[in-house]
């Protein structure tokens, strides 16, 4: 039975629109059940909308920073899709270690560094500040620790002489998309 996957987005959803193409083309063997953000003006909702993968707000916001209830809300719609693995793709929120317990070996994520450097957020202009001849991208499993957890795929990116970061940052995007088909695809087989 093929795995029936969630894609949390906060943003933009690039990254979630090329998951749900691959799946949708049979790259990967893998349903798009839900897409769920946290917020409520991401402009990956419109995205996945137009390919037809239902997407549902659950923004943060009225739940004041009551994580739990926030995250039991979440989880529920999960059960109610029967989703077996989630994608964090651009998702901006720190995730409780009660439901990462929950879903546990079943979140991947997507950083644009190269892991474990620079955990957390301005990773191309920490990279750009430390002299690095590389930026680039990890796929990891979530667990507790933040941008932590075995990693399942990389790929590095050359720094070139005068990029910014928005210049680092749109070539890295580029080979997130490739990185994290890959390692999807991979992963739903080795779940089998
Ligand atoms: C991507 O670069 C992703 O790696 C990053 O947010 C961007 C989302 O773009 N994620 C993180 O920084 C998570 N810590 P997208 O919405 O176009 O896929």
């Amino acid at each position: 039975m093929p795995k029936r996957v969630a894609i949390f987005i906060s943003g933009s959803g690039s990254n979630m629109v090329k998951l749900i193409k691959a799946m949708q083309s049979g790259l990967i063997d893998a349903i798009p059940v839900i897409v769920i953000s946290n917020s409520k003006t991401a402009t990956g909702i419109q995205k996945a909308l137009e390919l037809q993968v239902t997407p549902i707000v659950i923004s943060n916001e009225p739940f004041n920073g009551d994580r739990t209830s926030f995250e039991t809300a979440i989880h529920n719609i999960l059960i109610q899709h029967k989703v077996d693995i989630i994608c964090l793709a651009g998702f901006m929120r720190i995730l409780t270690h009660s439901f990462i317990k929950k879903w546990n070996n079943k979140i991947l994520n997507i950083h644009p560094s190269l892991l474990p450097k620079y955990k957390g957020l301005k990773t191309h202009q920490r990279a750009l500040n430390a002299g690095d001849s590389h930026g680039g991208c990890s796929v990891h499993i979530v667990t507790s620790e933040l941008d932590d957890g075995p990693i399942l795929g990389q790929k590095a990116v050359a720094i070139l002489p005068n990029d910014t970061s928005k210049d680092l940052s749109a070539r890295v995007l580029i080979e997130e998309h490739h990185l994290y088909q890959k390692v999807l695809a991979k992963f739903v087989k080795d779940c089998d």
